[in-house]
């Protein structure tokens, strides 16, 4: 069995499709979610499902190595890191560290709208064409070897919510499907 750690710090929408995904299960178990907000809702989907949580404040460190290094310690066992809604950025140092993948998901169709509020700078310019990425993280934001993508056409009189709404959907389905390809490839 694999062991996977998945990096989030807020609603853990997608936390939740890889903890409940049937297929993963088979091949690899989450062993850690790691959080950067003692706070976030996602840190009880993990607790309802007995998965050990690392939650911690960056402000209780002196500085971004201390955390990364306590993180570090936490996942030197795991064969894979998902960044699913990690809103932080993993430093230099951390990918230097950690020898095996580390994966994020991105709503955007990369390169393009790198970085934050990715969906609502798409809309504004007028978009067509949306979608999410699923990539190997590097030292660039946003910016490592893209795995996999889905993309959505914009319906006329779309709005922003239903929009984001269905880039969500396509968010739970990529990812899963990515996560388990690259474990049993
Ligand atoms: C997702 O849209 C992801 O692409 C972005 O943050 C959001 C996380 O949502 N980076 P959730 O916490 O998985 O519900």
């Amino acid at each position: 069995m694999k062991k996977i750690a998945i990096f989030a710090s807020g609603t853990g929408s997608n936390f939740e499709r890889l903890a409940d995904d049937q297929k993963i299960a088979q091949v690899a178990k989450i062993t850690k979610l790691v959080c950067d907000k003692p706070n976030a809702p996602v840190i009880a989907k993990a607790q309802q499902r007995g998965i050990e949580v690392f939650a911690f404040n960056p402000k209780d460190y002196p500085s971004k190595a201390d955390f990364e290094q306590a993180i570090l310690e936490q996942v030197e066992d795991c064969d894979l890191v998902v960044l699913a809604g990690y809103m932080r950025v993993v430093s230099p140092y951390f990918l230097q560290h950690f020898k095996q993948p580390i994966i994020n998901l991105h709503p955007s169709l990369l390169p393009a709208y790198k970085g934050k509020d990715a969906i609502e700078r798409a809309f504004a310019a007028g978009e067509q064409e949306m979608g999410v990425s699923v990539h190997f993280v590097n030292e660039e934001l946003d910016g490592g070897e893209v795995i996999a993508q889905a993309k959505l056409q914009r319906k006329t009189f779309e709005n922003l919510p239903a929009l984001t709404d269905r880039i969500h959907q396509l968010e739970h389905q990529l990812l899963p499907q990515v996560v388990y390809q690259l474990l049993t490839q």
